[in-house]
């Protein structure tokens, strides 16, 4: 069996979708939500899935072992970020080398880095009146949205596009790509 822990900030569409793609593989499962947020709707998904949960705090997710004991204690072999907000910090980075994964609502290097995320991506794309959005799929490293890509997939936008129908089909790629990455990098097939 191979482990997937997911962290997520937010309602985790992304988590859902990852969990999902997950029943369909019989050597794939997540092992551990955590989040940053004891409001955030991904502790709901969990819940429903039976899957175990932890909220973080920064004190915790910063010492110097931060989450490593949870996480092997849940057999962790990979985390996939999930719209998860904070920098990973080195000794997580050490313990997953090129095991940490992120997906980013837009085509890096362009609309990433810190303070970059959610709506703000979306309409920035919109004010500079790009014909195309996307998502980027990349390693974690010490930085925001700076790791080894892996994928990236492209949307066309029209004119008649707004920060908010952007985000709706850029989301749509997230739910169907980022799953299948996952799936094919847990897998040895990428
Ligand atoms: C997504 O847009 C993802 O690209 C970004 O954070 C958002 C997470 O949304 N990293 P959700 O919580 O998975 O719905």
């Amino acid at each position: 069996m191979t482990t997937l822990a997911i962290f997520a900030s937010g309602r985790g569409s992304n988590a859902a979708a990852i969990i999902e793609r997950f029943t369909r593989e019989e050597e794939l499962c997540v092992g551990l939500i955590v989040t940053n947020s004891p409001k955030a709707g991904v502790l709901q998904l969990a819940e429903a899935h039976g899957i175990p949960a932890h909220v973080t705090n920064r004190r915790e997710f910063y010492s110097a072992q931060s989450l490593l004991p949870m996480l092997h204690e849940h057999k962790t072999d990979f985390i996939a970020l999930a719209g998860f907000l904070w920098l990973v910090p080195e000794v997580l980075l050490i313990a997953f080398p090129a095991k940490i994964i992120n997906i980013h609502p837009a085509l890096l290097p362009m609309y990433g880095g810190k303070g970059m995320y959610g709506q703000k991506v979306h309409e920035m794309v919109k004010a500079a009146g790009d014909r195309e959005s996307g998502i980027t799929i990349h390693y974690v490293d010490e930085q925001y949205d700076n790791g080894e890509p892996i994928f990236q997939m492209s949307v066309k936008l029209t004119t008649t596009d707004t920060s908010e129908t952007i985000a709706s089909k850029v989301l749509q790629l997230e739910h169907h790509y980022y799953p299948e990455i996952l799936v094919q990098i847990l897998t040895n097939k990428k």
